[in-house]
């Protein structure tokens, strides 16, 4: 047998796996770049004018009335920042620590399922994005990339998000192949008994054209004739996928199934010992919104939990996260770290969830997004955006470092309510909502002012 020459030889990467005529990320990039692509904005308008109707919605929809989905952005226009004048910060520094994980940046990438329905091998070309960007990728069970071929893509760290879809023996065997494959934490989403009702999807007939069976899909199927570019990539990359992560007898899941498979497979909190046994190693809860559920989490030994509500996808008319923030934080008193979700659009933004008290946070549609306009350079453009509008707003605030940000550089509005009968501060319901932060424990305390 001829050896094989050195040179010759071809790892086989996500690179090499894009299809042929999908134009190289260089020339994507280009379209991305400002004055074109100025914000994250503009991202999702690019991804509204390349993905079908079907898909764009799935990312940009919320459930039923999309209260919680509006509310979650809204928040963040009612905390003000309070600069301090004449500092130089000549450089920012933008790292922190999640799990004893140095991160270059204060944000990670939130699972989002079916990320290979935005682009091919979605998952790997953003987890991959992720780790040139210095941050860690959240794989969601419902990943339409093999784990392992995720992992592989990224020099970055990658968690991964489990459902217990398929039971508890296919969910051990995935947790088994994440640690096997090097993911560092798993992430247990805990707001997902049922499927929110996401109107737009069951308008855009969503389950019709996962049904496999032509006469259903035929009413709907025009979204995907309007997207020839993107219907390109799609058949090239295999058409509609499985989840290769989710390993029934029968092999893996089928995209119809996930609705009742979600619902059969709940988890509930004494799942989190068997979990906790079974992967042996940090573990995140995500989905929490009250004192009680933190508390119960914190109880249960997790290293960390997750401010969120799915991004308004699950339980309309639930708070916006940085409203929940707040009691989350008071109730963990630093026993485990808090990060948080939702509506993040903005560096701003994420300068606010911290100043709050989140340790870090995950953004979902802000890189879904770029996912959606152009692939790894669109991901590699959202994270970009985030990066600079960060840097940018610490030198205006005067702050030199992530980790000097706490309540003093906002301020909050007086009508803030915590009404959570457990909050410290709940007898005084109309009061002003002061936050303050206990430097020695990095906890976040809520009291009223008067
Ligand atoms: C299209 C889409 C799919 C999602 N899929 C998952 C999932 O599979 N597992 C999960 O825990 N969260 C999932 N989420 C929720 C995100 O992890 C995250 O909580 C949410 O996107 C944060 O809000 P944001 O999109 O406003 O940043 C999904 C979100 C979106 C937008």
């Amino acid at each position: 047998m001829p050896s094989r020459r050195p040179g010759r030889w071809r790892p086989r990467t996500v690179a090499a796996r894009r299809p042929l005529w999908y134009p190289p990320e260089p020339h994507v990039a280009r379209t991305l770049a400002a004055p074109r692509v100025v914000n994250i904005a503009d991202l999702r308008r690019l991804a509204e004018r390349r993905l079908p109707r079907v898909v764009f919605d799935y990312i940009d929809g919320g459930a039923e009335s999309e209260i919680t989905l509006r509310e979650n952005c809204r928040v963040f226009d009612q905390v003000t920042f309070r600069p301090r004048g004449a500092v130089a910060a000549p450089k920012t520094d933008l790292q922190t620590t999640v799990l004893g994980t140095t991160l270059a940046l204060p944000f990670l990438l939130a699972p989002v399922g079916s990320t290979r329905m935005f682009y091919p091998r979605g998952e790997a070309v953003a987890a991959k994005a992720g780790g040139e960007a210095g941050t860690a990728y959240v794989l969601s069970t419902l990943s339409g990339c093999k784990l392992e071929e995720v992992k592989a893509a990224t020099t970055g760290p990658c968690w991964y998000q489990v459902y217990l879809v398929g039971g508890r023996e296919v969910t051990r065997a995935a947790i088994e192949r994440a640690r096997a494959a090097g993911f560092s934490a798993l992430v247990v989403t805990i707001d997902t008994p049922v499927a929110g009702l996401r109107e737009r999807d069951v308008r855009n007939g969503t389950k019709e054209l996962v049904s496999r069976r032509p006469w259903t899909m035929l009413p709907f199927v025009w979204q995907f004739l309007a997207r020839p570019r993107w219907l390109a990539g799609f058949l090239f990359d295999g058409g509609l996928m499985r989840f290769p992560n989710v390993v029934r007898p029968d092999g893996p899941m089928a995209y119809a199934d996930v609705g009742a498979a979600l619902e059969q497979s709940v988890v509930s909190w004494p799942d989190l010992e068997w979990i906790r046994e079974a992967w042996n190693g940090p573990v995140v809860v995500k989905g929490v919104l009250t004192a009680e559920d933190a508390r119960r989490a914190v109880d249960a030994g997790v290293e960390a939990v997750v401010v969120s509500n799915h991004g308004g996808r699950q339980l309309d008319g639930v708070a916006a996260t940085l409203r929940a923030l707040p009691e989350v934080v008071s109730a963990v008193r630093g026993r485990a770290e808090v990060l948080m979700d939702g509506g993040i659009r903005r560096g701003s933004d994420i300068v606010k969830a911290l100043c709050l008290g989140a340790r870090a946070v995950l953004v979902g549609r802000a890189y879904a997004y770029g996912l959606g306009a152009g692939g790894g350079a669109g991901v590699a453009r959202a994270i970009e955006i985030l990066r600079s509008d960060l840097a940018r707003t610490l030198k205006l605030l005067g702050c030199a470092s992530v980790a000097e940000l706490g309540p003093s550089y906002i301020e909050v509005p007086a009508d803030w309510r915590v009404d959570s009968p457990s909050h410290p501060s709940a007898s005084a319901a109309t009061e002003p909502l002061q936050v303050a932060q206990d430097q020695s424990s990095g906890s976040t305390t809520v009291k009223r002012s008067r």
